[in-house]
């Protein structure tokens, strides 16, 4: 269990609190902070939303919320109840200043009974067309005017693309400090994404052999078994490109390529992933074609069960050219890796559900080895396992046991689960202690949101321009279409089937056969 500091007194405002995010992430999270005494002991959760609520119905259908979808279970009748004394509810209109003034006058009094100042966290769990009309309207009756103590907490996506990442940007600023502005990203409050940085910066035998000189290259696959399900509305609109490689998988390449940071200082970090940003090589509209790959999954077979095609999804148009799968490679230009490529792919409805990222060293300068002992022979590798499975695995060539030399790769094994004993925290609930205890390293600051968009645009508009004639042009339960497998397999590579981390393949003793 993690051990907690707890954070000052908060008021934690969720806008949108009827809603899916609500249900399945933010409130199992709190109530699992609040199980491992996590959450501030003077606490209040208030629900914002425009539909009609009680704050009894808001506890009920918080609780089925919990019940479904914590990771520890449902919720016993006893801890919930306690929760649930610090939870209620406020009907709302987003669009009308006077209920702020309400929302201010309920802050009020919450400190004045505590006899405390609090911290004020405004959590947008909110469609992204309306964050900008909400930070508008919390500046105007002056709820981000304490500036070490109001909180803004907006969710990706910012923006549809670079213009309209800047609008809400310069809103957000216009009304709020950078420093009172949190942007989710949940992978980065992720366990395992967060270690990257404790294996490459606290152990001093990674950093020599992190660079071209040794890394012949590296792939990021982050793959989902699920299709869009109900979020066909706002996922026909966006894409893969902008779901999940514009954030996430620009997140983890930024981690893995970083420079060392001087200090885990917020800023410190975050000049650092953002260096990286600068430094990819940018893609012009010409190169689109040869260094892109995208598709949509049609029918196929998932674990032994039939399942649709992304355009029979519901609200999605039958004709949809919105991509479902994205892969693309990447260079980073600068001294530590000039000329490594790095390969990202991400898609829906693939085999298996795998986030990981595999780096890839070069081959031996001289292969001493009779030909006949490297049949089979593969360089060294490391894979760094985010989800499911949480782990590291070291793949090296090692000795089969004989008279003869024959090699033959094997794993070196990191389990969290097997080395922690202990279930990791969900990323929200990290997200959420982190925005509560006011520290911003793992949130993304503007110009890393600025910086991700304008590295895509140029694919983005050549998607656009270019509406793909071959969709769907992968089977669901297949790993993506064919032209994905040409971008890597073009320089000579492959993608490597993902590593299941917690079952060692049996040793298959060649010598013997
Ligand atoms: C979200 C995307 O940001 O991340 C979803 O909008 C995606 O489309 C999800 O399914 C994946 O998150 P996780 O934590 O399940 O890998």
């Amino acid at each position: 269990m993690p051990h907690y500091l707890r954070p000052e007194p908060t008021i934690l405002v969720i806008f949108g609190a009827a809603g899916d995010l609500t249900h399945r992430k933010l409130v199992p999270a709190l109530f699992n902070l609040f199980l491992e005494s996590g959450l501030p002991e003077r606490f209040q959760l208030l629900c914002i939303d425009r539909v009609e609520h009680t704050d009894e119905s808001i506890r009920a259908y918080l609780k089925d919320g919990v019940d479904q979808f914590s990771r520890t279970g449902p919720a016993p009748a006893d801890r919930w109840n306690e929760f649930a004394a610090h939870v209620s509810y406020l009907r709302f209109d987003i669009t009308d200043a006077s209920y702020y003034d309400d929302l201010r006058k309920r802050i009020d009094e919450t400190e004045k009974k505590w006899k405390a100042n609090a911290a004020q966290v405004f959590y947008l769990a909110i469609p992204p067309g309306i964050i900008e009309d909400i930070a508008c309207r919390l500046g105007d009756a002056k709820l981000a005017a304490e500036r070490d103590r109001a909180r803004i907490v907006v969710e990706k996506p910012i923006g549809h693309d670079k213009d309209s990442a800047m609008a809400i940007n310069s809103v957000l600023r216009r009304h709020f400090q950078e420093r009172q502005i949190f942007r989710i990203d949940h992978y980065l409050g992720k366990e395992t994404v967060q270690n990257i940085l404790a294996f490459r910066f606290a152990n001093a035998c990674f950093e020599p052999v992190w660079n071209r000189r040794y890394v012949d290259h590296v792939t990021i696959t982050v793959a989902e078994q699920v299709g869009v399900g109900r979020r066909g509305g706002y996922y026909d609109k966006a894409g893969a490109l902008r779901d999940m490689v514009q954030n996430h998988l620009l997140q983890l390449l930024c981690l893995i390529a970083m420079e060392p940071p001087v200090s885990f200082e917020a800023d410190e970090i975050r000049n650092k992933k953002t260096d990286v940003l600068h430094a990819i090589h940018p893609i012009t509209e010409h190169d689109v074609a040869a260094v892109t790959a995208r598709g949509q999954y049609g029918p196929g077979w998932l674990e032994g069960e039939h399942v649709q095609g992304y355009r029979e999804e519901p609200d999605v148009a039958p004709n949809s050219s919105t991509e479902t799968f994205a892969a693309l490679k990447l260079f980073v230009d600068n001294w530590r890796w000039q000329d490594v490529p790095f390969y990202l792919r991400t898609g829906k409805r693939l085999p298996r559900q795998v986030s990981e990222i595999s780096i890839r060293f070069g081959a031996v300068p001289h292969q001493s080895f009779p030909r006949e002992s490297t049949i089979g022979y593969q360089p060294a590798g490391l894979v760094i396992c985010i989800q499911p499975d949480e782990g590291i695995v070291l793949k090296f060539q090692a000795k089969q046991p004989g008279q003869h030399i024959r090699l033959s790769p094997v794993d070196m094994r990191f389990s969290y689960r097997q080395a922690f004993q202990t279930p990791s925290p969900d990323a929200y609930e990290t997200l959420l202690w982190d925005v509560m205890t006011d520290d911003s390293t793992l949130f993304m600051r503007a110009d890393q949101v600025e910086c991700g968009w304008s590295l895509l645009m140029p694919i983005l508009d050549v998607w656009s321009q270019v509406p793909p004639t071959d969709f769907a042009n992968y089977q669901a339960g297949t790993w993506g279409p064919e032209s994905a497998e040409l971008l890597i397999a073009r320089d000579g590579r492959t993608w490597l089937q993902p590593t299941l981390l917690e079952e060692a393949p049996p040793h298959k003793d060649v010598e013997n056969e």
